[in-house]
């Protein structure tokens, strides 16, 4: 499990119980949360997230494993975005040095160039959240609508789909022989199958079980149960006893995917 950007946490002092109500629970694996343009000041006078304070955001939760979110493309849709990322492949690198670190995106997927970047400066694992699910620009876009901003509510617009779809990303890193969670779109068991099959390490969601979580709590078990249902569904027809046999199973790439393999 990881939870959402704890910036509020730890530079703000906010809502830290909407994060640490995580660690009363037996949660085998947590991730800390940080985004990138937080490590650096985005204007002078700026206080920035250090490894006190990533050591306060693993704390708050439990977590084993640090995630640092790469959301440029947010940050450049939100009227008042941190567009600043010049120095934060070098805090990365200190703070990869410090603890474990794992880059993840927000929905527009990471090519291999920037995985290998990262796996220079020491970062240990990656989430490519690839296009396909959630999309901040769209977000975004309607977050600027909202707030009047005409020029960032058009780049959202126009950047909708921009990145990497999740399934190429996982192509792509995955031959770098570093822990890969495939995600971005990921809504069922079979694209959790699917994850696997094409080398990613673990599938992650959110979008996927977000509705669920705003319904309730019975909701969000039946929505994960059910996916760990198909999941093994999936496993039975293709003849699979566990994952890594999951691994090994043929597959056929098709429909927009395809033509991002021949490149
Ligand atoms: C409501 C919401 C809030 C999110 N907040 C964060 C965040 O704070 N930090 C982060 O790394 N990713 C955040 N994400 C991105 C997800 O971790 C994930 O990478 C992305 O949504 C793609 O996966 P999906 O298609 O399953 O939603 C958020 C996603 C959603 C839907």
């Amino acid at each position: 499990m990881g939870v959402g950007s704890e910036r509020a946490a730890v530079l703000k002092g906010q809502y830290p119980e909407s994060y640490a109500c995580v660690a009363r629970y037996a949660v085998p694996l947590k991730f800390a949360n940080i985004g990138a343009p937080q490590l650096i000041a985005q204007k002078p006078g700026d206080t920035v997230v250090g490894p006190e304070e990533v050591r306060a955001a693993m704390d708050l939760i439990g977590a084993q494993v640090l995630a640092i979110h790469l959301n440029f493309l947010q940050e450049m849709v939100q009227p008042e975005g941190d567009r600043r990322a010049k120095g934060c492949l070098g805090q990365i690198a200190e703070l990869a040095h410090k603890f474990p670190v794992l880059a993840k995106e927000t929905g527009a997927g990471i090519s291999r160039a920037v995985a290998e970047a990262l796996r220079e400066r020491g970062v240990k694992a990656f989430d490519v959240s690839g296009t396909g699910g959630t999309s901040f620009a769209a977000v975004e876009h309607y977050r600027a609508l909202d707030q009047g901003a005409e020029r960032e509510a058009r780049v959202g617009r126009t950047f909708w789909d921009w990145g990497i779809p999740a399934p190429v990303s996982v192509l792509e890193l995955a031959p770098l022989g570093l822990p890969v969670v495939a995600s971005g779109g990921v809504r069922s068991g079979l694209d959790v199958a699917r994850a696997l099959a094409l080398g990613a390490t673990a599938a992650g969601t959110a979008g996927g079980v977000l509705r669920a979580a705003s319904t309730g709590f019975e909701e969000t078990k039946a929505e994960l149960e059910t996916l760990v249902h198909e999941l093994r569904v999936a496993m039975f027809l293709t003849g699979s006893k566990n994952a890594d046999e999951l691994r090994k199973a043929p597959y056929v790439v098709t429909g927009e995917t395809a033509p991002w393999l021949r490149r």
